[in-house]
């Protein structure tokens, strides 16, 4: 709700009863008018000529109406009165809570029994949005009771968005097996990690069915990312400034292709953390100063301690019809070493998929 509201002479003062303020400019309230005249309600696009506008335009009259609901504003170049809702305004306000507001960030201990949910149970449409909600607070969850074939995670992604096709295909599946090598053959462990840092826009979730597993060991590993983050920020704040601002390459080489992006492993958008980058397998080469160079590898060594640690490290051995689903952008994934027969399907989806999804369920 709105308590007051000033008219300044290039923007307008908004006090909201949550005690947030804040000052929007003229020009941006200008361009965000929602009328007739200036949207399309059909399509939900703009009609303004934003180009077109005077920067000396200004507010003849506003108000607060409807106990604060909304507030109305008489446009120097324009002839109806524009309504602005509370929520449209504290939305874009820059002082708004953060959104990250309903994550759940957590250590290994605090990760319950939620996250386990059944095929069956995921269907229908309350059991689909429990899912959802928490994939989304807690970054993953395991699927149980699956039919161990690729069509179940072709199923699963479906009813999310999409499967993303890659330069290893849409739906794939991966064996193991140590009849395939040498007796003594061992799967090492996989250090946690986010998968296509050579992406510039790396897979948003990742689906890893187990198929099949006659083995000894190859737990899967999650690690909350954004709770390392904070962590990190907690006790060494240069360090998170340091590791939001270097940008890291990562490379890609094989199949025909070379594929690179570079991005910090802790991306920010407006001071919120918004994606966790971190593959010591497929970084590349890249120099910044001397000094930088320690700050940067002493930031690698604390990132990794803390994602080796037993505190922070989830392991569960997926069962055959147990189906892992994570948010690539927060959590990273490793695998511990195993010996034997292990097979799995998967897939990607792309981040705004997921998004979309959330938002269309009510999520965020
Ligand atoms: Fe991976």
């Amino acid at each position: 709700m709105i308590e007051s509201i000033k008219i300044l002479p290039n923007s307008l003062y908004v006090k909201f009863k949550n005690k947030v303020d804040d000052n929007f400019p003229n020009i941006w309230l200008r361009d965000h008018a929602k009328d007739e005249e200036n949207w399309d309600y059909r399509s939900n696009q703009r009609k303004t000529y934003t180009a077109s506008l005077s920067s000396k335009l200004f507010i003849k009259e506003a108000s607060v109406i409807d106990n604060g609901k909304y507030i109305k504003i008489l446009w120097s170049d324009s002839k109806n009165i524009i309504k602005y809702s509370t929520e449209f305004l504290l939305n874009n306000s820059l002082k708004k809570n953060t959104k990250n507001q309903n994550l759940i960030l957590w250590k290994k201990n605090e990760i319950s029994k939620k996250i386990f949910l059944k095929y069956n149970n995921i269907l229908s449409k309350d059991g689909f949005k429990r899912f959802l909600k928490n994939l989304y607070t807690f970054g993953f969850c395991v699927i149980t009771d699956c039919k161990t074939e690729i069509e179940t995670v072709k199923k699963i992604a479906n009813k999310i968005g999409y499967v993303r096709q890659s330069i290893f295909g849409g739906l794939w599946e991966f064996e193991s097996n140590e009849d395939m090598a040498d007796s003594a053959y061992t799967q090492e462990e996989l250090r946690p990690h986010t998968d296509s840092t050579y992406s510039n826009d790396a897979p948003g979730l990742q689906l890893l069915l187990c198929c099949d597993y006659k083995a000894k060991g190859g737990e899967s590993i999650m690690v909350d990312g954004f709770k390392i983050a904070q962590v990190i920020k907690n006790n060494n704040k240069e360090l998170f400034d340091l590791m939001s601002k270097i940008e890291v390459p990562g490379k890609y080489i094989g199949d025909g292709v070379i594929l690179e992006a570079k991005r910090p492993i802790f991306k920010l958008d407006n001071n919120e953390l918004i994606q966790v980058s971190f593959n010591n397998y497929d970084r590349t080469e890249f120099r910044i100063d001397e000094a930088l160079t320690v700050k940067f590898y002493k930031a690698i060594k604390k990132f990794d301690d803390l994602v080796n640690s037993k505190e922070f490290q989830w392991r569960h051995i997926l069962k055959p019809g147990e189906l892992l689903i994570f948010n690539n952008w927060r959590i990273l994934h490793g695998r511990g070493s195993f010996i034997g027969k292990r097979k799995m399907a998967g897939c990607y989806i792309n981040m705004e998929d997921f998004r979309s999804r959330c938002k269309i369920s009510g999520l965020y």
